[in-house]
């Protein structure tokens, strides 16, 4: 047998001085493959004698796992390299700009934009959102917001009724407009509240201003001073940030609406002699809201006492806010799904840094 000695110093040299992984496989061949010197050595123990191989047997073994053990490490090392090489020559430059041709896939629903664009604002005055589900029961979309069964406002709203129908709750529907969601989410607070609702809403209805399924925008405000005077700053300062002029003027029609008294009906002020619509100019006024003070009926549905508590509500059209402010002429078109529209109104998100950036660049 040959030195053990010398061999161990022979391959360990080559291990060491091994200039790539493949290298290091080419030797861990040689030496421990089924040909390999090592191999070998091993298989021909068995023809030594008894006394040779005890001394022999536990050297062989203790060299073949040193050698073992050198490659693996070895190996590891050049792996280590290869990783970081690759690390350093893929690193990401995050401060280049966007191509301008990967700007073209997706895009933010005009309804996606305001929505973001109103929570910001009410956001920013203090307003937390509430949610509430798409199918309702008569009782929280009606009877809790103070209309009762024979009463004509039920007839004005063109209901989506389903079959199922719960004895103390009625008859389930698609919610009509996103008002249940102030006696559901005050049934679980406490006093004061102060929060807005968006969501889809559902009526019996479609011509160009009109889809089936369209969206509102609830706002409410309860506390023992809350007042009308509150309600027409709240108004005047969220159109003047959402259509980016400065102190625009609402004007207050009186109205109704069976869940608020007094109730009004919100107009802002418009130019219409030119070719566009202007929001916040001239001497003209545009419908944009329903509002008025919390009926007490409506507290009451709630367990909030109204000796004690009052309070305002407010309901904008979210898809009206949208056309408005972006010039989208007809609301079916909203929701029919066609890309072409999408690539034009819709709203890059690789463009702005923020959803809510709205008109100004
Ligand atoms: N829910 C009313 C509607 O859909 C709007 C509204 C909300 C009016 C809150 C007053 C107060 O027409």
């Amino acid at each position: 047998m040959e030195n053990l000695n010398s061999i161990k110093k022979e391959i360990l040299q080559k291990i060491k001085s091994a200039e790539s992984d493949d290298n290091v496989e080419e030797i861990r061949i040689r030496e421990l493959g089924k040909k390999g010197r090592i191999t070998k050595l091993l298989s021909e123990l068995g023809k030594l004698n008894q006394e040779e191989r005890k001394k022999l047997g536990p050297e062989i073994n203790d060299l073949k796992n040193k050698v073992l053990e050198e490659i693996e490490e070895k190996k590891e090392f050049f792996l280590d390299q290869t990783l970081n090489k690759k690390l350093l020559e893929e690193k990401v430059d995050v401060t280049l700009p966007v191509k301008s041709s990967q700007n073209t896939n997706g895009r933010i629903h005009p309804v996606s934009q305001v929505l973001d664009e109103i929570t910001e604002i009410f956001g920013s005055l203090g307003y937390e959102i509430a949610d509430g589900p798409d199918i309702e029961t008569e009782y929280y979309n009606f009877n809790a917001l103070n209309i009762p069964e024979s009463h004509p406002a039920r007839q004005m709203h063109d209901t989506f009724y389903f079959d199922e129908f719960d004895k103390d709750q009625g008859q389930s529907v698609l919610r009509t407009h996103t008002s249940p969601v102030q006696v559901r989410t005050m049934e679980e607070g406490k006093p004061p509240f102060r929060f807005i609702s968006p969501g889809r809403t559902y009526r019996c209805d479609s011509d160009q201003t009109h889809t089936p399924m369209f969206h509102q925008i609830e706002g409410l405000s309860v506390d023992k001073e809350t007042n009308l005077g509150h309600l027409k700053w709240t108004l005047e300062t969220f159109l003047s940030s959402f259509f980016e002029i400065k102190n625009t003027k609402i004007q207050m029609r009186p109205s109704y609406f069976p869940f608020t008294e007094p109730s009004l009906e919100i107009d802002v002020l418009c130019d219409r002699s030119g070719p566009v619509l202007k929001i916040g100019e001239g001497s003209d006024w545009l419908e944009v809201a329903g509002a008025g003070m919390v009926h007490p009926n409506v507290l009451k549905s709630a367990n909030i006492d109204p000796d004690i508590y009052q309070g305002f509500a407010f309901g904008f059209g979210l898809d009206r806010l949208a056309q408005l402010k972006y010039g989208i002429p007809d609301l079916r078109t909203f929701f029919s799904g066609d890309i072409r529209w999408l690539r034009h109104y819709g709203f890059s998100a690789l463009d702005i840094p923020t959803l809510s950036r709205g008109l100004k660049k």
